[in-house]
């Protein structure tokens, strides 16, 4: 039977040709040319109607069997050109920009306080830290502030109810790390702080202070100043030039507040210092003895020194940061210049 043989031979050609194919557009063509209507193995299926009767079971179903296997080849070969075409038209364009990956890095308060540490563990102060709810009796009686003293007014208070406040500085941090440890101590407490303050380009009703304490035999006032000027050379510049002012804190006597020249005008005023040549850094002082009676130390044996400076503020005074806000709005074009 000649179509038998035809059958055979379309078979043996179409495993030639699609040995030569290497890609989708000439599959396509061979497909057309063998699997679409009038393509060779649809033209087959015609004849089949000129077969004899007798003939007609064994030549249908040779005829299945070549369109079965055409047609599984095709499909093979389509996936596989296409799984590799896929992949070269995704993957790889070489003409494309680069991928910026965009790295997140540390806050400016974040980095400052951990350049203050460092200096500060140099010095060989460790790190404490306290609650930021706090009890009136920490945040200020053992301080102290007696109840209805006016000093209480120098710091506006958030209260949670009759007895507990959101902390208005780290110095009950000071009062919790003397009633746990014995003397000598020496640390500093970073925390967050709040006052119910006015919120404007100068202050904000959350910040953050960095307490440091030094209680031992013998501690005295030079000792403050020297640590606190070491301190200030090695944030600032050692060309810096500095004064103390004779000041008020309840659990520290004397106290003291430290200053440093204006780095934008060198001392001549502007309107950084407001024309004084001068800016405030820190509060510090010698402890008061009622706050040692109050944590069971003894003030005839042991004398000690405190202070407390504002992170947001050591940091404004660095940078020239004109709006104490900026570090809460977290403005990417704010943030990323540090
Ligand atoms: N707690 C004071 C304040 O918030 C700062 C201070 C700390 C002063 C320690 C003296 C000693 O202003």
């Amino acid at each position: 039977m000649d179509i038998l043989q035809t059958i055979k031979e379309t078979d043996k050609s179409f495993s030639q040709e699609i040995q030569k194919v290497q890609d989708i557009k000439s599959l396509e063509e061979l497909r057309v040319k063998y699997l679409s209507r009038k393509g060779i193995v649809s033209t087959l299926f015609d004849d089949l109607k000129n077969v004899s009767r007798e003939d007609k079971p064994l030549v249908g179903k040779s005829l299945n069997e070549l369109r079965n296997s055409v047609q599984l080849r095709f499909d093979e070969l389509k996936e596989k050109l296409e799984s590799v075409s896929g992949k070269d038209h995704t993957l790889v364009d070489l003409s494309l920009p680069g991928r910026k990956t965009e790295l997140g890095s540390k806050h400016i308060l974040t980095q400052t306080l951990d350049e203050i540490k460092t200096i500060f563990k140099g010095l060989g102060f460790s790190i404490f830290e306290g609650p930021e709810l706090e009890s009136d009796y920490y945040n200020f009686e053992a301080l102290n502030f007696p109840p209805d003293h006016p000093a209480r007014d120098m710091q506006d208070t958030f209260f949670v109810n009759k007895s507990y406040l959101l902390r208005t500085h780290t110095s009950p941090v000071q009062v919790r790390l003397m009633t746990s440890q014995e003397p000598p101590v020496r640390a500093i407490m970073p925390g967050k702080v709040y006052r119910n303050e006015a919120i404007s380009a100068r202050s904000y009703c959350l910040f953050h202070q960095v307490e440091g304490l030094y209680v031992d035999t013998d501690v005295t006032f030079a000792e403050l100043k020297g640590t606190l000027v070491s301190f200030a050379r090695q944030f600032y510049g050692s060309d810096l030039k500095y004064r103390f002012r004779p000041s008020f804190f309840p659990f520290t006597e004397p106290s003291a507040e430290m200053d440093i020249t204006c780095f934008l005008c060198h001392g001549k005023g502007c309107r950084m210092c407001k024309g004084s040549g001068w800016l405030e850094i820190l509060g510090c002082g010698m402890v008061d003895p009622n706050v040692f009676k109050e944590v069971g130390y003894d003030p005839e044996k042991y004398t000690g020194y405190a202070f407390g400076m504002g992170i947001e503020r050591i940091a404004i005074l660095k940078y020239d940061i004109p709006d104490i806000r900026m570090y809460f709005e977290n403005d990417l074009r704010f943030l990323k210049q540090f």
